[in-house]
């Protein structure tokens, strides 16, 4: 007997980990709006309307159009301190109000100039943010992850490393290699890479940007990436079936962030829109990857600013598509603890949370 679909759960109730969100790639369109007027009524920018630049139902943004609205306007708009502090305030709240009970947010450190701020300072204001933003939504826990650019030289990114340890007793959990993927040589990070995983007191979590475009899937790129044996790779497109064999190989190290099995972060809409994977929603992989041993599936929304998935859609959209029963829903989700950066204390604050 063909069994019932089950009825649709509130997903936006269900306590959820997010753990590959970029801080400028989260902020919403109605908070960006929000800044550009306040700006534009201060007569201290020229930009255009945010949400002219990005209508409100545009989300079909691929690899060509997606980097350049960061260089090119969320950056110019988000520029001083007090921008930082209400966008980020604000990507916290989102997520609580979505029901996310931890977070990992991830940014590229920025330095400020016309505002003053380096990138160490950039770091401390968006920590203060985070802090304020917990204090005021305390459903959520919020830690930080700071990400190395492809196109960072080897001193830039040894930077980032270097912040990361600076930052540790505040919340910085882990680093992250983002950016352009048809830009840099991974190869020259392979230095910072040790540095995080060395860093004293345990090594920082590492994660990184893996097989995300053709143009970063080539054999050296994703063998180079698999030497540093990261804890958590995102995306996970373009691999060959003896790359997915190092993946899912026992890491004996058990790695920074203290889980033998490496998280594996899955950003559906992001691929489907972008148009990062051949098909929709059915043909993503995570279908491949959800039950197979030796990994851990988190579903991300990578840039739901951009992308207008919040997770509880992301876990919607895998009922619907991958027709997960409710248990093995549940299942997944409190897996995904496994594989925080964030520590046992969390852990455990989280397996007691989630049923
Ligand atoms: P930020 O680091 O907080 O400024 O967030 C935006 C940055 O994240 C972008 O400039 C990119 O470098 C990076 N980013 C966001 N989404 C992706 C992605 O899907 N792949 C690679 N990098 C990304
Ligand atoms: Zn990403």
């Amino acid at each position: 007997m063909a069994s019932e679909p089950e009825a649709d759960m509130d997903f936006q109730s269900m306590p959820k980990i997010e753990i590959h969100a970029h801080l400028s790639g989260s902020i919403s369109r109605q908070c960006l709006h929000e800044i550009w007027s306040k700006k534009k009524a201060a007569g201290s920018t020229d930009l255009e309307d945010p949400l002219v630049v990005m209508p409100v139902d545009k989300h079909d943004y691929d690899l060509n159009t997606f980097f350049p609205l960061f260089s090119s306007y969320i950056y110019h708009l988000v520029d001083d301190v007090d921008s930082l502090t209400y966008t980020t305030k604000s990507v916290v709240a989102d997520f609580a109000a979505d029901g996310v009970v931890y977070l990992e947010l991830r940014t590229t450190p920025r330095a400020m100039a016309t505002a003053g701020l380096d990138k160490a300072g950039y770091v401390e204001a968006v920590l203060d943010a985070m802090a304020a933003a917990q204090a005021e939504h305390p459903s959520i826990r919020a830690k930080l992850i700071l990400s190395m650019d492809r196109r960072n030289t080897p001193e830039e990114a040894r930077e980032v490393v270097l912040l990361a340890r600076q930052f540790r007793a505040r919340g910085v959990v882990g680093v992250d290699l983002c950016g352009d993927p048809a830009k840099g040589d991974v190869a020259l990070f392979t230095p910072a890479v040790r540095e995080a995983k060395a860093a004293a007191g345990g090594g920082l979590g590492v994660t990184i940007h893996f097989a995300e475009a053709e143009c970063s899937a080539s054999e050296a790129e994703l063998q180079t990436i698999m030497d540093w044996d990261p804890d958590r790779l995102g995306h996970v497109i373009h691999v060959p079936e003896h790359i997915k064999r190092r993946i899912t190989a026992a890491r004996p190290s058990g790695g920074g962030g203290g889980s033998s099995s490496r998280g594996l972060e899955l950003c559906l809409s992001c691929n489907v829109h972008a148009k990062m994977i051949v098909g929709s929603f059915e043909a993503h992989h995570f279908g491949e990857w959800w039950r197979v041993e030796g990994v851990t599936v988190v579903p991300c929304t990578d840039d739901v600013g951009v992308f207008g998935s919040p997770v509880s859609n992301e876990w919607r959209l895998i009922q619907r598509h991958f027709k997960l029963t409710r248990a093995e829903i549940l299942e997944l989700v409190r897996k995904g603890i496994d594989v925080i950066f964030g520590g046992e204390e969390e852990k455990q604050r989280l397996r007691r949370l989630m049923w």
